[in-house]
C-alpha cells in the first residue's frame, strides 16, 4: 500500500475529537501534527491522540510539516485566514461549516483554492449520514417517482450549549449552525433552489440569536420543501441529533422516522428498513449518527485526495448553500421570499 496522505489539523476543540477518530479510521490518511492557539489544548490533544508534534501557530506548522492536506476545525471567524494560509502552503484543505460568515469571505476562499489548484472541501457531514445516503439511493432508484414535496425537521431540546457555549452568544445561530446542514442536505437530495422564505424565533431566554426557524424553499425542479429547525422543543425521547424526513413523489412517499426507520409508502403498502448508523468503536449513542458521518466524510476526503472522487461538497458548491442561509436571514427581516440568484447578484451579503 502507498504511503498515507499526511495531514495536519488546526483547532483542537470540542468537535475536532470526532475528526481525529475519523482520520484514525480512514484508510490512506494520517494526521502528523495538530495546532491550537492555546498551547495547553494542543499539547493535551496531541497526547490523547498519540500525535508526535503540536504547534500553537498554524503558519509555523504548515511551513515545518509541508502536509498534503489540512483540516480546519476552528470556529467560523478564523476560517478565511486559515484556509487561505493552508492553500498558500499547497495543502488540499478541508474546512468545517459554517464555511464563512459572509459571501465575500466564502468567495475569496473558493478563489484561493482555484489559484492554488488544490481542492477545498467543506465538512458538511450531514449528507454523509446513513439515512440521507439511503434516501438519495432510493430517490435515484425511482422509488417515489418524481419528487414533489419534502419536509426536513431537526427539532430537539438537547443542551448543545454545554459543549458549544459560543452558540448561546452568536447572533446568527440556528440557521448558520444547523440550517446550513439542512440546506446542504436539501440540495444534495433535490437540487438547486430558486427562492427561500423564512421565519425565525428566539425561544430560550438568554440566547443571543434565533434558536428556531422554518424555511420554505422552491427548487428549480418545482419541488417545494419545508425545512425546520428548533433547539427549544420539549420532546421525549429527545430525537437529537436526528433529522426527520418526509419526501413525497408522484409514485410514493419516503419517510425517515425518529427511530431510524426508512419507510417507503407505495401502491397502498409500506416497506420498512433499518437505516440506523453503526456506533463507531470510539463513539456512543445518540451521537453515533454524527460520528459515523464524520468518518464517512473523511474516508471520502481520502478519495478526493487520490483523485477518485469530486468534493462532496466543494467550497464552490457550499457557497450557494451559504447564500441560502444569508438569504434566509434577509427573508426573516423583510417578511418576503428572497430569490437566491438575485440576492447573490445584488451583492447584498
Ligand atoms: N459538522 C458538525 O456536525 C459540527 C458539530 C459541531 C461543531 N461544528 C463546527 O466545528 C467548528 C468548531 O467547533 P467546536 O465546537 O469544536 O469549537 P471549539 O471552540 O471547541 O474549538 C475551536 C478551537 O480552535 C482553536 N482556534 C481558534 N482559532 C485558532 C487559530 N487561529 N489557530 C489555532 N487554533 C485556533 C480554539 O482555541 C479552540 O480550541 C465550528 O465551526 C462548528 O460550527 C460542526
Amino acid at each position: 500500500m502507498s504511503d498515507p496522505y499526511r495531514g495536519v489539523l488546526i483547532g483542537c476543540g470540542f468537535f475536532a475529537r470526532n475528526h481525529m477518530h475519523g482520520w484514525a479510521d480512514a484508510n490512506g490518511a494520517a494526521i502528523v501534527a495538530v495546532c491550537d492557539r492555546e498551547r495547553a489544548k494542543a499539547e493535551a490533544f496531541a497526547a490523547d491522540f498519540g500525535i508526535a508534534r503540536f504547534y500553537t501557530d498554524a503558519a509555523e506548522m504548515l511551513a515545518a510539516e509541508t502536509p498534503d492536506f489540512a483540516d480546519v476545525a476552528t470556529t467560523v471567524e478564523t476560517h478565511r485566514p486559515l484556509v487561505e494560509l493552508c492553500l498558500g502552503h499547497g495543502a488540499a484543505t478541508v474546512c468545517q461549516k459554517p464555511f464563512a460568515e459572509t459571501h465575500a469571505d466564502g468567495k475569496a476562499m473558493v478563489d484561493a483554492a482555484e489559484a492554488a489548484g488544490k481542492p477545498l472541501i467543506i465538512h458538511e457531514n450531514f449528507r454523509w449520514q446513513r439515512p440521507f445516503m439511503a434516501l438519495k439511493e432510493r430517490l435515484e432508484a425511482g422509488d417515489i417517482g418524481a419528487p414533489t414535496f419534502a419536509r426536513l425537521a431537526f427539532r430537539h431540546g438537547y443542551d448543545v450549549y454545554a459543549n458549544q457555549p459560543y452558540l448561546a452568544k452568536t447572533e446568527r445561530f440556528a440557521i448558520m449552525d444547523v440550517g446550513l446542514h439542512l440546506f446542504d442536505v436539501d440540495r444534495f437530495l433535490l437540487g438547486d433552489v430558486v427562492d427561500i422564505h423564512c421565519r425565525t424565533q428566539s425561544i430560550k431566554p438568554g440566547i443571543a440569536g434565533e434558536d428556531a426557524f422554518i424555511a420554505t424553499v422552491r427548487h428549480e425542479s418545482g419541488v417545494v420543501a419545508s425545512i425546520e429547525c428548533s433547539f427549544a422543543s420539549k420532546i421525549a425521547p429527545d430525537p437529537f441529533p436526528q433529522t426527520l424526513v418526509w419526501l413525497e413523489g408522484t409514485e410514493g412517499t419516503l419517510e425517515v422516522t425518529g427511530d431510524y426507520r426508512l419507510r417507503l409508502h407505495r401502491n397502498g403498502t409500506v416497506q420498512e428498513r433499518d437505516v440506523e448508523p453503526d456506533v463507531p468503536a470510539w463513539g456512543a449513542a445518540p451521537w453515533h449518527a454524527v460520528q459515523a458521518s464524520v468518518a464517512a466524510f473523511e474516508a471520502h476526503v481520502v478519495d478526493v485526495l487520490a483523485g477518485r472522487a469530486a468534493p462532496q461538497p466543494s467550497g464552490a458548491h457550499n457557497l450557494t448553500t451559504l447564500a441560502m442561509a444569508l438569504a434566509a436571514y434577509r427573508s426573516a427581516e423583510t417578511g418576503s421570499a428572497v430569490n437566491i440568484n438575485e440576492f447573490v447578484a445584488g451583492g447584498a451579503l
